[in-house]
């Protein structure tokens, strides 16, 4: 039985782009990103929960590290915090050190090949600075026409700008774009730059996204029904 997605026609009507965040979306490193400020956590003698945890999804690296020192009441000074912010990144390069391509989820290679095949233009918007040694040791970089990561925007998700430089690089308007998002401030970004947006996890907690899939299983571009 072939199971078709049905979305909107008019939002359908003229996509050019699809735009894929990468953390939890192409490739499950949310939970190293979690291991690793639960560690800083419990240093700091904070209390941070998987719950909590939902709050840093899509977020920067500095921005996350506000969100825990908030949860725990602490004020530091900004050259602690930067430290602290190295500390994780390093457990968590670590972490994701022996990342290889079975580590892509169920579905996207099937997906990202049935996309390029049917002349849809591919980005990544991706707060992480690490999007290009994921994408490297995932051997997923040739399939993006443009990659958009941490160091090329000053804004974070919910700020459009990651998503909106993205379609930029493609030469398409945000109009055109289908954004795969599995944060709620991915959603919320995708939105405000006025783009239709696939959330890729759980309904409860996507609730702004235009259509939530549970991951890319057998999803095909042709079951989107375009
Ligand atoms: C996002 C993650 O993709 O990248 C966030 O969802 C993370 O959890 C952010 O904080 C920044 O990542 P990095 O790799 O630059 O610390
Ligand atoms: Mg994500």
């Amino acid at each position: 039985m072939v199971v078709y997605i049905k979305i909107k026609e008019e939002a359908m009507q003229n996509i050019k782009a699809f735009i894929f965040d990468l953390d939890g979306v192409l490739v499950d490193t949310a939970k190293y990103h979690y291991l690793a400020w639960k560690r800083l956590a419990e240093e700091l003698n904070i209390e941070f929960s998987i719950q909590d945890n939902e709050r840093l999804k899509g977020v920067s690296r500095m921005q996350s590290l506000d969100i825990i020192l908030e949860i725990g009441n602490i004020t530091l000074n900004r050259d602690t915090k930067i430290q602290l912010a190295q500390k994780k990144n390093i457990w968590y390069v670590e972490y994701i050190s022996n990342l290889t391509p079975k580590d892509i989820l169920p579905g996207v290679i099937g997906f990202l090949e049935s996309t390029k095949a049917n002349g849809i233009k591919v980005a990544l918007g991706s707060a992480s600075k690490n999007s290009m040694l994921i994408l490297d040791k995932l051997n997923l970089t040739n399939y993006f026409d443009a990659i958009i990561d941490g160091t090329k925007v000053s804004k974070a998700k919910p700020n459009p700008e990651v998503f909106l430089k993205g379609a930029k690089a493609l030469k398409v308007l945000p109009s055109q774009c289908i954004v795969f998002e599995d944060a709620e401030a991915g959603v919320e970004a995708a939105i405000n730059g006025g783009m239709y947006c696939i959330g890729i996890g759980s309904k409860d907690i996507l609730k702004k996204a235009h259509l939530v899939l549970s991951g890319f299983y057998d999803i095909t571009f042709d079951k989107l029904k375009l």
